[in-house]
């Protein structure tokens, strides 16, 4: 049995990801098509050894498609979404355009599978966002064992979470610097420097002083692992191109300590732990970079309240922050006999 797939978005960096992964992980894909806007009809993208030419969304017929990985930003997903699924074809959304809606599942596999059920409603399942997708595979088995009643946690993005023009910035910002005269160029994608510099701005601004990015973290995490969790975080851009890093301060209801707790997270589905007490002995986002596991390192106890830990988690942000989740949400489909053929 093989399956149709068209990738929107293609040429993006997450479209682009899904493509390699797909023939990497070797779905079982009858045709591949390469879709994006129609700027880029013709543009070439890699699926394996075999080079695509992009399509133009607005034209395609998706009627013999059997699943659609949407990666064109939320704007986009909101007016075609609805139209792709209308069509037969199941369509697993990597915007937060879909993401908080009751009829849509928001599927991490190693964490909630089985709510992938639900996509019947609408025909669509959501990805959710980047760095709460790395956190909650790092989490569930924690909360599995001492149920977490709290997260702090800070955020270390990398610039490919805010697409490709964002890494373009950081590469000529960091360029420029040993350029004289175009040492103090205005930045554009970003509201300050970005190279040498750390931003504490992801998304945009809310009433309460939280960005959106700080937002998604807090009402993912709940809609996912568990709505009982307390959830605060501190979203900051730094330069790094690929990868995102975390720093987590964890409550639970019950004692857990850091040797158990490594134990646990050393068997956990999609987690890979790093954690020796000495220098190098902990993972970095540019060692995680082409990876698809969660890093664990840091793991230590919290002594300053009862039952807390601490954790570095570490994944990149292309691959199980977006692309990979994606194609595994399709392979669970796949599993489970929940994918219908398309007529
Ligand atoms: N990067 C991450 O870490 C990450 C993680 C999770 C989720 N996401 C989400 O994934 C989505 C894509 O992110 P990205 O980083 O890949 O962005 P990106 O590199 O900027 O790529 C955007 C893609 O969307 C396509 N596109 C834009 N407007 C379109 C239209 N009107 N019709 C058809 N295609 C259109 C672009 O095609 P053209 O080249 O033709 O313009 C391009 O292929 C976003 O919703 C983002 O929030 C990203």
């Amino acid at each position: 049995m093989s399956y149709n797939v068209a990738v929107v978005g293609a040429t993006g960096n997450v479209g682009r990801e899904m493509l390699s992964i797909l023939a990497e992980r070797q779905f079982a894909v009858g045709e591949v098509h390469a879709l994006a806007s129609r700027r880029s009809i013709g543009v070439e993208v890699s699926f394996g050894e075999q080079t695509l030419k992009c399509k133009d969304l607005e034209t395609f017929d998706f009627s013999k498609v059997d699943f659609c990985l949407m990666s064109a930003g939320s704007a986009v997903s909101k007016e075609w979404s609805p139209k792709i699924a209308a069509k037969g074809c199941i369509v697993i959304d990597n915007s937060s355009a879909w993401r908080y809606d009751q009829d849509v599942p928001l599927i991490v596999p190693e964490v909630n599978a089985d709510a992938v059920a639900g996509y019947t409603r609408k025909n669509i399942i959501a990805n959710p966002n980047c760095q709460t997708m790395q956190m909650v595979v790092a989490l569930k088995p924690l909360h599995d064992r001492a149920t977490i009643t709290r997260v702090v946690v800070a955020t270390y993005q990398s610039v490919s979470g805010a697409g490709k023009e964002a890494m373009d910035e950081l590469w000529t910002r960091t360029r420029d610097k040993y350029v004289p005269g175009n040492e103090d160029r205005e930045p554009r994608k970003f509201p300050k420097e970005i190279a040498f510099n750390c931003i504490p701005y992801c998304g945009t601004f809310m009433e309460d002083g939280y960005t959106s990015e700080e937002w998604k973290m807090v009402a993912e995490t709940k809609k996912i692992l568990d709505p009982r969790i307390k959830v605060t975080a501190t979203c900051v851009r730094v330069p790094v191109f690929v990868g995102h890093s975390e720093a987590v301060n964890l409550e639970f209801e019950r004692p857990l300590s850091a040797d158990e707790a490594r134990e646990i997270l050393r068997e956990a589905p999609g987690c890979l732990v790093i954690d020796k007490h000495e220098p190098g002995g902990y993972i970095t986002p540019m060692e995680a970079a082409g990876e698809d596991a969660t890093y664990i390192s840091r793991i230590r106890e919290d002594a300053t309240v009862e039952n807390g830990l601490n954790i570095w988690v570490v994944s990149d942000n292309l691959r199980k922050g977006a692309a990979l989740n994606a194609v595994q949400i399709a392979e669970l489909l796949v599993n489970r006999k929940l994918l219908k053929k398309a007529a």
